[in-house]
């Protein structure tokens, strides 16, 4: 997968920032999903997962909010080059050769499930 950041870090920090957030987004519907479905346990590995990626967003978005200040130019023209680009997330073309759908389900409550199915 290329997130289109060409090796460049105002494109890489621009990038994280918003996939932190996706993540994080993701995690924590996974940790609600989880807590509806009866497994508190899950809830809780899912919900702590989101909040590192919160942690993590957090400290992204504070080095993007620095290059705004220090580079406005070049910083401006990273988001806006990653806005035409759209953000693409690393998962989104992941395919287990069974089940297209597969991935409409987060793939942390697939996965974690079936390793606490297994024993
Ligand atoms: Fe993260």
């Amino acid at each position: 997968m290329d997130p289109g950041t060409e090796n460049n870090p105002y494109l890489g920090f621009v990038y994280t920032s918003f996939q932190e957030r996706t993540t994080f987004i993701s995690h924590g519907n996974t940790a609600r999903l989880a807590k509806e479905g009866g497994d508190p346990m899950l809830a809780r590995i899912c919900g702590t997962i989101a909040s590192d990626e919160k942690r993590h967003e957090n400290a992204y978005a504070r080095i993007v909010e620095k290059l705004l200040e220090v580079d406005p130019t070049a910083a401006m023209m990273a988001i806006v080059d990653l806005m035409n680009k759209k953000i693409t997330m690393p998962a989104h073309l992941m395919y287990v050769g069974h089940d297209p759908r597969l991935f409409s389900t987060p793939l942390i409550y697939i996965v974690i499930h079936k390793i606490a199915n297994e024993k």
